[in-house]
């Protein structure tokens, strides 16, 4: 295990700053205006929902009770109306009204996802301590007179965890979730599958979790080779995957998982190696960071294995979008394989290399088949088959190549989103990703949309995604610590666009009562 980072902020409860600015909200809604005067909720306070609005009832209550102790109960006549009006217009799939005056507050939206999206400002808007996760009596339960209407600018708001490098168990999980909906981030991207380790169960390979979930030990720190001697292992159950989807629709945010092919997997070579180009060969978990040269074989026995590997992940993820990686593969392997050469010959490919193509090409009609789309990490933007969304992460301009070749692009500089990088140059950082910094000002200035895209161009930009590869980061508290708070200068980005950083700094400096009620780990 890792130290905690030293500077971590996990603040003792009665640390709580009492009373940041009420509309120091993260992200920044599209509009509002804060009047005079409050609502205050009693004891006796009740909610009047309207038909189809019981999910965000249950919400507004799940979050409130443990600090507030409301109970919000059902009432025809009740002050606090939870209102879906599918007429209402102009405010998308996601958006909300809010007005709160002296004696009511009317939470309207045009479907669930927009009140869930406005419960969230309204647990904002109360004091801080009403985020946290044990009684605070005494605190007046009060929200500021407010007319809000919030939009958000785009609709794909993602973080990425990578628990294969690092397995985290599902309270985590859950409570991660718990911080994206805070911010109004909607994708978790669940990297499930590595060459580090496989952490989702599949009931035709049960090897890939009893052998591909766990590694002899674990390189730490990124300056060579010291390793902890320690075995590192963890696998879901499908219960838990199931649970963990549960809790997150409930909180509007979809699980996209991962699947990482033809590359990045080793984890799944050392469980099946007959699935590999050398079947002769044994192979470990790897315990190395970096890109691993064993990567899938061509043969139609891998396709069959991949195919009844996302059959099961279709069961358990209701997501639209899955993610099948195709991220750094190098294909020496291929170079060197009869039967790669073979597949090259039969299916007329210009070489080996090609082969890359051909087989995100045939898993991704795969998928398409089942109803789903495909997504793959872009290299150059212009690499992946026609159909896939694509994750642009090395250039900041292969966001815009991608979206010129017609993919929908989730744009993940990884100047601006990885946030396996630390976040200053200075000497008290924890060790991170070599190589650079990526400070709260680089995500907060980065804008998603390209200046250069086109209309028609910018409209294939569907969002942003922050990204946390955890070969550095083995525990919670080191997970928060990157993570916050430059989650909320991208949730800032991609809900409301380009803000001045001095708004935003000024925001976050409120908000940053709202995460020290939460616990979370933040950096300073
Ligand atoms: C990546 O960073 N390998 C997508």
């Amino acid at each position: 295990m890792s130290p905690p980072p030293r500077s971590a902020t996990t603040l003792p409860e009665t640390a709580v700053t009492p009373s940041p600015p009420r509309t120091a909200l993260v992200p920044r809604p599209a509009k509002a205006r804060f009047k005079a005067g409050h609502f205050t909720f009693g004891t006796d306070t009740r909610l009047r929902v309207t038909a189809g609005a019981e999910p965000a009832a249950e919400l507004l209550r799940t979050l409130l009770a443990p600090a507030t102790g409301l109970r919000l109960p059902p009432a025809a006549d009740g002050p606090v109306v939870l209102a879906l009006d599918t007429a209402l217009t102009g405010l998308g799939s996601e958006g909300y009204g809010l007005t709160i005056g002296p004696r009511s507050v009317l939470l309207r939206a045009r479907t669930v996802t927009g009140l869930l999206r406005g419960v969230q400002t309204l647990r904002q808007l109360l004091p801080a301590q009403a985020l946290a996760a044990t009684p605070r009596p005494g605190v007046p339960w009060t929200l500021p007179c407010a007319d809000i209407t919030d939009v958000p600018r785009l609709p794909w708001r993602g973080a990425m965890l990578d628990v294969a490098r690092h397995f985290q168990p599902l309270p985590y999980l859950l409570r991660y979730v718990d911080l994206l909906a805070l911010h109004k981030i909607n994708v978790f991207h669940l990297h499930l599958t590595d060459d580090q380790g496989w952490r989702m169960p599949v009931s035709a390979y049960p090897k890939l979790t009893e052998i591909g979930g766990h590694r002899r030990r674990t390189i730490r720190g990124p300056s060579g080779d010291h390793h902890d001697g320690t075995p590192h292992g963890g696998a879901y159950t499908r219960a838990e995957l199931g649970r963990l989807v549960a809790h997150a629709a409930a909180r509007g945010v979809t699980v996209m998982p991962e699947i990482e092919m033809p590359g990045h997997s080793r984890a799944a070579l050392a469980a099946y190696p007959h699935l590999g180009n050398r079947p002769e060969r044994a192979l470990d978990v790897w315990t190395r960071w970096g890109v691993c040269d064993t990567i899938l074989g061509v043969h139609e026995e891998v396709l069959d294995f991949c195919r009844t590997v996302l059959e099961e992940v279709m069961d358990v993820f209701p997501s639209q979008h899955l993610h099948i990686g195709g991220d750094e593969c190098p294909t020496t392997e291929w170079e060197r394989s009869p039967a790669a050469a073979g597949r090259v010959r039969s299916e007329g490919l210009a070489g080996p290399a090609a082969l890359h193509g051909w087989f995100l090409t045939r898993v991704g009609a795969f998928l398409s088949r089942q109803g789903r789309r495909p997504v793959a990490w872009a290299e150059t933007g212009t690499e992946l088959p026609p159909g896939f969304t694509a994750m642009a992460w090395r250039d900041p301009e292969h966001a815009l190549h991608a979206a010129r070749h017609g993919h929908d692009v989730i744009n993940s500089y990884h100047r601006a989103t990885y946030l396996d990088y630390p976040q200053s140059p200075g000497p008290d950082e924890p060790p991170g990703q070599p190589g650079g910094v990526v400070g709260l000002r680089d995500v907060h200035g980065h804008d998603p949309v390209p200046a250069a895209a086109s209309p028609q161009t910018a409209a294939r930009i569907l969002g942003t995604q922050a990204h946390l590869w955890t070969e550095y980061a083995a525990t919670p508290a080191r997970i928060e610590y990157l993570t916050y708070p430059r989650l909320c200068a991208l949730a800032d980005a991609g809900w409301t666009g380009p803000t001045p950083w001095a708004d935003f700094s000024s925001r976050l400096a409120g908000h940053t009562a709202r995460l020290d009620a939460l616990r979370v780990a933040r950096h300073p």
